[in-house]
């Protein structure tokens, strides 16, 4: 059956932006760059793939943005000029396997998440608060590291602007550096940038009111958390406060999602979901009560800009509930397009099932080297590959 009339398949605007349809690919590294962080034959094919596939919107994986904060092995940057003319060819082969397709860098600094392979990063936080699971305890910045991660912040925002991408999107969610800021968790701060919800967002704030000085309109977007699944942090009860003060301060629009590296250090039964690296990304998504795992967030969330939803969309009749209900303008996917790039035009067509190929296994996470989907690296053909689609993965795999 085809979807042309669904509500996911209208379509919708972020600031200057329109957008063909409500699926965006959520923000998804492929540790694929170069050692220095540059551009590779994998990742142009990887997004060419993506564009095709008939997504609204492209989200980058994470690009640091400053060359003292680079904490994963493959990762993009962008934290000087010479990367430039690399993510220009990114853009154009985006924007020419489908002009309507935009793409938007997200932007980074890990913080106090640092791994073991990259420990000689600056390992930076608002405040020297003791993890659970972390390799090294974080240095407090001084007011000046915070002006020097702000300038970092707003020059790479207009070399994004320069290498033609149609926005930004700050990484302020899963613990890294901006959303250790936000979080009560891992902001003690006495002074301007810690304490009240006003203050914790100061950094936010800083960092658009610079850059819209120097990029004007372009659309600025922020991923940020509904819930750090830690004691303290930002839960269900603080969540909405925070959500308008970031409303405030400018932003496009806002892609909610959760977690951090040390919700790890917690059981099962404190989450309320099994406890996996990148806890972020859930597995055993087994069940309809199960996907969209942060949609109950934003029952009455009312924000004045639009809402990205990520976190276990995997079946679209459901999906298409959720847009319909009016309370989610955007759903963003990730593993789901690491699967199949071309989900977005499969469901609108009609092919095949209502249920993405995702196993929600992960293993997508483990063999950097070559990134793909372990299960359709295993060579099955289209046919294969549909019939299990039907049959359910589980059936064809347990
Ligand atoms: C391989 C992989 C890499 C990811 N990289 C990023 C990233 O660079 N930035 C980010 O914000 N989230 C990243 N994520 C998290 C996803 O954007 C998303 O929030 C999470 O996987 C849940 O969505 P899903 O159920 O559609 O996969 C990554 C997830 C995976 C599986």
């Amino acid at each position: 059956m085809n979807r042309e009339k669904y509500s996911i398949y209208s379509k919708g605007k972020i600031g200057s932006l329109v957008l063909k349809n409500r699926l965006v690919r959520s923000a998804t590294c492929d540790y694929q760059a170069t050692e220095d962080g540059r551009i590779t034959p994998q990742i142009l094919e990887l997004y060419k793939n993506l564009s095709a596939g008939g997504v609204g919107m492209i989200i980058t994986g994470l690009l640091g943005v400053s060359s003292k904060g680079i904490g994963t092995k493959g990762q993009l940057c962008l934290y000087n000029d010479t990367y430039i003319e690399e993510l220009t060819k990114l853009t154009k082969i985006v924007h020419e396997t489908n002009h309507d397709t935009p793409i938007i860098a997200q932007l980074c600094h890990p913080g106090r998440q640092i791994t073991q392979e990259h420990n000689s990063a600056d390992c930076i936080a608002p405040s020297a608060v003791d993890s659970p699971i972390l390799i090294k305890k974080a240095k407090e910045m001084s007011t000046l590291d915070i002006h020097s991660v702000i300038s970092d912040f707003v020059n790479a925002i207009v070399r994004a602007k320069d290498a033609n991408f149609d926005g930004v999107e700050l990484h302020a969610a899963h613990g890294y550096l901006l959303s250790s800021f936000l979080s009560p968790y891992t902001n003690k701060r006495k002074d301007e940038y810690g304490g009240n919800v006003i203050r914790r967002t100061k950094i936010i704030r800083e960092i658009i009111n610079q850059a819209r000085e120097k990029v004007g309109k372009f659309p600025i977007l922020i991923k940020m958390n509904c819930d750090d699944h830690v004691p303290g942090g930002i839960s269900k009860d603080n969540f909405k406060e925070l959500a308008t003060e970031i409303t405030s301060t400018g932003v496009d629009a806002i892609e909610l999602s959760g977690a951090m590296w040390d919700s790890l250090a917690f059981t099962e039964d404190f989450l309320g979901f099994l406890p996996v690296p990148i806890p972020e990304s859930r597995t055993h998504i087994d069940s309809v009560e199960k996907q969209s795992y942060y949609y109950n967030y934003t029952k009455d969330l009312n924000l004045s800009i639009p809402i990205i939803l990520v976190g276990g969309h995997r079946d679209i009749e459901h999906m298409e509930v959720i847009v319909k209900s009016g309370q989610v303008d955007f759903l963003s996917l990730s593993r789901p397009l690491i699967c199949e790039p071309e989900l977005p035009n499969r469901w609108l067509q009609g092919i095949g099932s209502k249920k993405s190929g995702c196993l929600s296994c992960n293993a997508c996470m483990l063999f950097k080297d070559s990134f793909s989907c372990a299960f359709r690296r295993l060579h099955l053909n289209r046919r294969e590959f549909e019939t299990n689609l039907e049959q359910g993965w589980r059936a064809v795999f347990k």
